[in-house]
C-alpha cells in the first residue's frame, strides 16, 4: 500500500450528487470571496486583447465554482471592459462527473456565462499534480477544497480512515506526504501562473490545537464501518483497505515552503487566514430541534465526498459492479444518520485561505 497511487482518490459521488449536497465547501469558499475580489483587483493585466485566463483547480461538478467565477469575472470586467475574452478552465480528475459540470454551465441560474458572450469555459481531465496548462498562461488561479486530497495514500491507518485520527509513524507519513504534495502543487501552479498573477487556495484547516471539527462525524462513520463488518455487509479485509487521502493541514504547514526567505518557486504569500466555519445544519437544529433533519443533512454531507473513495476498495467495485457503490453508500448513509440522530453534535469546521502572487 505504501507506494499505491490514488488517481481517483477524492473523486466525488457522480450524477450531480456532490453538487446537491456540498453546502459545507460552498460555505468555506464564500468566506474566501473577499480574498478573491482583492486578488482580481491586484492581478497584473497587460493592455492587449489576448484572453484573460482563469484556472479552477479541482472544480468537481461545478456548482460551487459558479459564484467564485462570477465574482472573478465581474471584477475583471470592471478592469478590462466587456469585450476582452476571458477563458475559464475547470480542472479535475479524469473520472470526475464532467457531464454534470457542463449541465451546470448550460442551465444553472448562477452560471457565470449568463450575459457574458466573451467568456469561454473549458474543462481539463487531468490531475493537478501534473502540469495542466501551458507555462506562464494563467492570470488567476482558484482552488477550493481540492488540494486537501494527496497525490497518493502514504499509509493505511490502523482502526480509522482519516489522517487526523492517525498517530505516531502513520501520522508522520501523512505529514511528510502532505508537505511534499503542497510543494508539488505550488511548483506546478507557479509554472502555470503569469508574472504578477494571483493564486487563491481555499482548504479545510486544522486549528492550531490540531482539531478539524469533523472528529465526531468521522468517528461515527468509523463505527458504522465496524458495524458493517459485524453484519457482514462488508468484509474485514475490505474495511482494512479503506483510507482517505484527504489531509487537512495547519496554517504553519501551508506557510512552511516560505519559511526560509518568504519566496518559494517565485511565489510569495500575500494573505493567509484561518476562520471557523459554523455548521449551518446545527444552526437550523438549534432553531427547530429536529434531530432527524440535522442527522440527514450531516450524513448527506459525508456521503458524496467520502463514500466513493471508501467504496473504491470494495471487491465488487473493483470487479466493475456498477451498483456496488450505491448499495454501500445507501447503507452507510442510513446507519450514519441513525447514529448522528441519537447524539446530536455540531460539525463546526475550519477553513483557510492563502493568496499567492508570482514575481516577475
Ligand atoms: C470537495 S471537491 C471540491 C469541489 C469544489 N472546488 C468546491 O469547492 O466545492 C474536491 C475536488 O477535488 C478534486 N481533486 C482531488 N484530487 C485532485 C487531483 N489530484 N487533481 C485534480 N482534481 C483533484 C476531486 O476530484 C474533487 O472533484
Amino acid at each position: 500500500m505504501s507506494n499505491e497511487h490514488a488517481p481517483s482518490h477524492g473523486v466525488m459521488e457522480g450524477k450531480g450528487a456532490y453538487n446537491k449536497y456540498a453546502k459545507l465547501p460552498a460555505g468555506g469558499a464564500s468566506l474566501a470571496l473577499p480574498f478573491l475580489e482583492k486578488a482580481v483587483r491586484d492581478v497584473e493585466l497587460d493592455s492587449g486583447n489576448q484572453p484573460v485566463v482563469i484556472a479552477d483547480y479541482g472544480s468537481s461538478q461545478g456548482k460551487n465554482s459558479m459564484i467564485p467565477m462570477q465574482v472573478a469575472i465581474r471584477g475583471l470586467r470592471r478592469r478590462i471592459g466587456p469585450n476582452r475574452p476571458i477563458s475559464v478552465f475547470h480542472i479535475d480528475q479524469p473520472t470526475n462527473d464532467f457531464a454534470t459540470l457542463f449541465g451546470v454551465l448550460d442551465a444553472d441560474p448562477d452560471r457565470y456565462v449568463l450575459d457574458e458572450p466573451n467568456v469561454f469555459p473549458a474543462a481539463i481531465g487531468r490531475s493537478f499534480y501534473e502540469s495542466v496548462l501551458p507555462p506562464g498562461s494563467v492570470h488567476l488561479g482558484w482552488s477550493s477544497y481540492a488540494a486537501v486530497w494527496l497525490s497518493r495514500v502514504p499509509a493505511l491507518i490502523p482502526g480509522h480512515f482519516i489522517s487526523f485520527r492517525s498517530t505516531g509513524q502513520t501520522h508522520a507519513e501523512f505529514e511528510r506526504q502532505g508537505a511534499k504534495d503542497w510543494e508539488a502543487f505550488l511548483k506546478l501552479r507557479a509554472r502555470e501562473l503569469r508574472a504578477g498573477g494571483r493564486l487563491v487556495v481555499v482548504l479545510p484547516a486544522l486549528a492550531d490545537d490540531g482539531l478539524a471539527g469533523l472528529e465526531n462525524i468521522m468517528d461515527q462513520a468509523n463505527e458504522v464501518l465496524e458495524e458493517m463488518v459485524a453484519d457482514h455487509a462488508i468484509t474485514s479485509e475490505e474495511r482494512d483497505r479503506m483510507v482517505l487521502s484527504a489531509y487537512p493541514r495547519r496554517k504553519r504547514e501551508l506557510l512552511a515552503p516560505f519559511a526560509r526567505d518568504g519566496l518559494f518557486q517565485h511565489l510569495t504569500v500575500k494573505e493567509v487566514e484561518v476562520a471557523e466555519l459554523p455548521d449551518q445544519a446545527w444552526a437550523d437544529y438549534e432553531r427547530d430541534g429536529n434531530k432527524e433533519s440535522l442527522a440527514t443533512k450531516q450524513a448527506q454531507f459525508f456521503r458524496p465526498i467520502f463514500v466513493p473513495t471508501l467504496a473504491s476498495v470494495l471487491d465488487r467495485v473493483r470487479a466493475g459492479d456498477a451498483e456496488a457503490l450505491g448499495t454501500f453508500g445507501d447503507q452507510l448513509e442510513r446507519r450514519l444518520k441513525r447514529r448522528l440522530a441519537s447524539q446530536p453534535t455540531p460539525t463546526h469546521s475550519f477553513v483557510q485561505t492563502i493568496v499567492l502572487t508570482k514575481d516577475g
